[in-house]
């Protein structure tokens, strides 16, 4: 039995993970829903963000489907991020966010691209403390050479497995030679064993400069954790926005699908948010966790038609905007 674990979170989490699963019970009606507490209202309500029930059914469905949570910005005992947490109890260890061009106005002819984020450790490992009376912040950053050629073994992999042409390693070995220089030198060397990959890199900042600039020129971008987050946000731009940016995180044999954008407090409670990053992620799943391309194609394909008929929720466009429901239901029926 095909189970996956569902955690709406907060905010739009609530309407994007439902009109998501909508999407795939049309297609793959065999699939067992198993919803899950976690985030913010959750941990206000149990105390605690991931309840141990919340990861004892993550870890038994091996599948994760996560909308997004409210964290605060300030410290606040006992409270840490579930999704971070997440990721690093299933050694869920890379976070593969693709951008393709998308049919609507707000999205780059021509740009196609997968950066594959380091997902475990960098500044991500949480280790921060305060000295001098709050006056200094310190914050670890951690760089092992096991994690890093593991992601960087699964970045190769996945370029050849998919007929990709090139990685591009994006560090700052410049500044930091001992931890990214590490990251460098563990991806470098798994480059050698593709040798029908073209191997490329770039400083952070420049990438970042080149992603605006000339985003067609990336093919899959192999980063640590952090310049994964902010370069793949950047990159959501020219797929249409943030409301159509999907993601997943992958271990063996486990996989957490999950929009890269956040709980939208602004539209929150509204019913106008984009499902399609979370419509998007559920695709994911389906062909790199379960092997089922043919229903992963299905659902892109249905999302492409919706968009091409102007059909569009009103991040992309204020004129004509559909609602999270409305436009749902027009994926479900560009499906039959
Ligand atoms: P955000 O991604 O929630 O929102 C940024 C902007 O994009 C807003 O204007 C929002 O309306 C828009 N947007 C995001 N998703 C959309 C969608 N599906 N449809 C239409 N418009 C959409 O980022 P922000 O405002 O920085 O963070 C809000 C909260 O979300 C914070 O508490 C933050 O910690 C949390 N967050 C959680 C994440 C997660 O759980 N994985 C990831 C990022 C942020
Ligand atoms: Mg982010």
């Amino acid at each position: 039995m095909t189970e996956l674990c569902v955690f709406e979170g907060d905010g739009v989490g609530h309407e994007v993970i439902p009109a998501a699963l909508q999407v795939l019970r049309h297609v793959a009606p065999d699939i067992r829903i198993r919803p899950a507490a976690g985030g913010w209202s959750c941990f206000r309500e149990q105390g605690t963000p991931l309840p141990e029930e919340s990861l004892a059914l993550a870890r038994r469905c091996r599948a994760v489907l996560f909308g997004a949570v409210n964290s605060p910005s300030w410290p606040v005992e006992n409270y840490f991020s579930p999704v971070v947490r997440l990721r690093r109890e299933l050694q869920a260890f890379a976070n593969l966010r693709p951008t393709r061009y998308l049919p609507v106005p707000t999205a780059r002819a021509g740009v196609d691209l997968v950066i594959v984020r380091e997902n475990t450790e960098d500044l991500y490992v949480g280790n921060e403390t305060t000295k001098d009376g709050g006056q200094t912040g310190v914050a670890q950053k951690v760089i092992t050479r096991g994690a890093s050629e593991r992601v960087a073994r699964l970045a190769f992999e996945l370029a050849s497995r998919t007929g990709r042409k090139k990685v591009t390693i994006v560090h700052k070995s410049n500044v930091l030679p001992r931890s990214d220089g590490l990251f460098r030198q563990a991806a470098l060397e798994i480059s050698e064993y593709f040798t029908s990959i073209e191997t490329d890199e770039l400083l952070v900042d420049t990438a970042a400069y080149w992603m605006v600039k000339e985003p067609m020129r990336f093919d899959v971008v192999l980063t640590p954790n952090l310049y994964g987050d902010i370069l793949s946000d950047m990159a959501a731009a020219w797929g249409g926005g943030l409301g159509m940016a999907p993601s997943i995180s992958v271990g063996e044999d486990v996989a957490i699908a999950e929009p890269v954008h956040g709980t939208a407090p602004d539209i929150a409670g509204r019913g106008i948010a984009n499902p399609t990053a979370s419509i998007l992620s559920v695709a994911l799943l389906l062909r790199h966790h379960w092997q089922r391309a043919e229903d992963a194609r299905r659902i892109e394909q249905a999302v492409h038609e919706t968009l091409r008929h102007g059909e569009h929720t009103g991040d992309i466009h204020s004129d004509n905007a559909l609602s999270t429901q409305e436009f749902t239901d027009q994926v479900c029926a560009h499906m039959d």
